[in-house]
């Protein structure tokens, strides 16, 4: 079966990691024709706005996307593009396994976690202004729609995955009325899941179990700030940020990025590692039902790891990004 699919090179090392993982994917012999977009700075350049329309119906038509990582400029600028373009398409569930890579140093290699961020509100809503000068407020959004949806979608995925457990990671000894309806919403989610044990840890002191033992968790289900915060600490138990992929899914279609962003320190070098992206786009084929090209790309990826020392610098390695690609193309043959 055709496949048509949205690609979003991207920013920074995006457009090196996603050519490679591109070159790895039609490799696979999956019959898929691009429809390459631009967004974020660029797209603003060329058309006066961040998200242009086309890239919006361009994912709407076609339910799935790759994307690179784009930049935001922090503090003046425009606001998040990928905030943006996740609230455009109600992209509402930010799905990102943390598994550890065969011959991957770390430090927890038996680690397998799921982290599932809730994407559309939270303090990312940027709903931020002056009071007066020297005063800002930032506002966080809680709603029971969206708290109960993610949650839903926790069990769900846990059920789907033959995973044991969801855990609810909150801050509501605090914030008593917002993590408290997320908390609330979670709770009642799982009386409808009664094979799937349930339980909440407090944010701060789950950071610390997850560096600590990790393994006493499986599926974890948060809202959007401690989701991005959580999934780069979970990358640095794995190996690093090169290692950990991601799915943003919502009813209208789904875009499949790695946890990481777009670099800058490395950009344009050619050295970034593709793996996150790659795995991101395994996820993607696994989601446009290719289980024999998915799991074809798996094992040669996986075979890399195990079998050869080609490794891009992140990793201790001189391999570039595109010997890394042709690596995992020659395993593939
Ligand atoms: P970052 O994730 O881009 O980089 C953090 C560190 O990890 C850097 O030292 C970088 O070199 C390294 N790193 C990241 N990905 C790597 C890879 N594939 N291979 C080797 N090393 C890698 O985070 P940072 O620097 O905070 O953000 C840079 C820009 O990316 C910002 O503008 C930020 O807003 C944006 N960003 C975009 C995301 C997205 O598009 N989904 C996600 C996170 C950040
Ligand atoms: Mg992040």
């Amino acid at each position: 079966m055709k496949h048509t699919i949205t690609l979003i090179p991207g920013d920074g090392i995006g457009p090196e990691i996603v050519a490679a993982t591109v070159r790895v994917i039609e490799a696979t012999g999956v019959d898929i024709e691009w429809e390459t977009q631009i967004i974020g700075a660029y797209a603003l350049e060329k058309f006066g706005t961040t998200i242009p329309d086309a890239t919006i119906e361009s994912i709407r038509r076609n339910k799935v996307a790759l994307k690179g990582p784009l930049t935001t400029p922090i503090g003046k600028g425009f606001t998040s593009v990928n905030v943006g373009l996740r609230k455009a398409l109600d992209l509402y569930a930010n799905v990102r396994p943390v598994k550890a890579l065969p011959n991957v140093p770390c430090r927890y290699p038996e680690l397998d976690l799921v982290i599932v961020r809730e994407n559309t509100e939270s303090l990312y809503a940027g709903l931020e202004h002056i009071v007066v000068p020297g005063v800002v407020e930032s506002l966080k959004i809680i709603t029971e729609k969206a708290s109960t949806r993610i949650a839903r979608y926790a069990f769900e995925y846990a059920v789907k995955m033959g995973r044991k457990k969801v855990t609810a990671m909150h801050k509501a000894n605090i914030m008593k009325l917002s993590d408290g309806l997320f908390l609330e919403c979670f709770y009642k989610m799982a009386k409808n899941f009664p094979q799937i044990e349930a339980d909440d840890k407090i944010i701060d002191n789950a950071c610390m179990q997850l560096v600590m033992r990790p393994e006493q968790f499986d599926v974890m289900v948060m809202e959007n700030l401690y989701g991005d915060i959580v999934s780069d600490l979970c990358a640095g138990l794995i190996g690093g940020l090169g290692l950990a992929p991601g799915a943003n899914i919502g009813e209208q279609g789904a875009v499949f990025e790695a946890v990481h962003g777009s670099a800058p320190d490395i950009a344009g070098q050619g050295i970034a590692n593709p793996t996150a992206i790659m795995m991101s786009a395994i996820l993607m084929l696994r989601h446009l039902d290719e289980m024999e090209a998915a799991d074809r790309m798996e094992t040669a990826l996986m075979s890399v790891f195990s079998d050869t020392d080609v490794r891009t610098r992140d990793l201790g390695g001189t391999a570039s990004t595109a010997d890394f690609a042709s690596a995992i193309i020659e395993k593939l043959s």
